[in-house]
């Protein structure tokens, strides 16, 4: 079955409700499109739980503030439709600004509280209410089995896990691997903002996240760990470091001193133009994914 391209919401549930006639599984796989081989993982994951792929493909906008990359962000759609028709996707949605938020448009969904407003949530004021909004608008016009998302974005994932449990959304959450370059780097549609010497040095942030990671283990004061992290990332070259930070791995609740239960260190810096992001598990915790 090659790749179909759908853009309006009637056309995806038409397609939706041919396969649930049929008694198939549904898996759907949000994302801004720019693919890369992290997405390709999410749909190979979405395979194994299910008949059917769905891809979507949107910019969202109401997830971007105002001074950030919303226009400059990569579009390609005709690449990443043969990008999915190589992976064996059978569908992809990818709507318009207009299908998705119409004149008169009015609703908002916003998650309240600790996990939203640390991390990105501090640094990207109202961006996971504009995730939180479109990743509902998404679950609701497909009504999948399951929806696919990356630890990449680990935060995004907790929040989603969030709102779907609080909203009653009946779509089960499955967590993702993140997916690395040869180098450590994570994929990520943003590092194409990379010079060829910023592209150098991008994995210091996967490094310093490792070598902290390996001495939180065994009980180290985090206090040292990450000022002396802190200080590798500017000299690389990153300037800011919007934070560095290690969190409970399901309240994403602060951990200062010595890491004794399953936690994640987060890293967000800029690069050039790009704004990176990465984390590692400290004693991993099975129940993430
Ligand atoms: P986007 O950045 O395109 O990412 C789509 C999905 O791919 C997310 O679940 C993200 O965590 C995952 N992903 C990205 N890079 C990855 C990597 N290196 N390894 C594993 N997974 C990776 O995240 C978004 O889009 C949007 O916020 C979205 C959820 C689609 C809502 O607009």
């Amino acid at each position: 079955m090659s790749l179909t391209t759908v853009h309006t919401v009637a056309d995806l549930r038409a397609a939706v409700a041919d396969w649930r006639a049929k008694g198939l599984r549904i898996a759907l796989v949000p994302t801004m499109g720019a693919l890369h081989d992290g997405h390709v993982s999410l749909t190979k994951l979405a395979r194994e739980h299910a008949d059917r792929v769905i891809v979507s493909i949107f910019v969202n906008p109401t997830q971007f503030g105002p001074n950030e990359d919303f226009s400059a962000y990569p579009r390609t759609l005709p690449t990443d439709q043969k990008l999915l028709d190589e992976a064996g996707v059978e569908l992809c949605f990818a709507p318009s600004v207009d299908e998705m938020y119409p004149d008169g448009f009015a609703t908002k969904v916003a998650v309240d509280g600790a996990m939203t407003n640390v991390l990105c949530g501090a640094a990207r004021p109202g961006h996971f209410d504009g995730v939180a909004q479109v990743v509902t608008k998404l679950l609701l016009q497909a009504m999948p089995d399951c929806a696919i998302f990356g630890q990449k974005d680990y935060q995004q994932l907790m929040v989603i896990r969030r709102f779907s449990a609080d909203l009653n959304i009946p779509v089960k959450i499955i967590g993702a691997k993140i997916q690395r370059e040869a180098d450590g780097l994570a994929m990520s549609s943003r590092n194409r903002y990379l010079t060829t010497s910023e592209r150098a040095i991008a994995p210091t942030l996967n490094r310093v996240l490792g070598s902290i990671t390996a001495e939180a283990v065994k009980g180290t004061e985090l206090g040292p760990l990450l000022a002396k992290g802190r200080e590798d990332i500017l000299s690389a070259g990153f300037d800011p470091i919007d934070y560095l930070e290690v969190r409970d791995a399901q309240t994403l609740e602060l951990i200062s001193d010595k890491v004794e239960k399953p936690a994640r260190i987060f890293v967000a810096a800029r690069l050039g133009k790009a704004r990176l992001i990465d984390n590692h598990a400290i004693n991993p915790d099975v129940s993430d994914a």
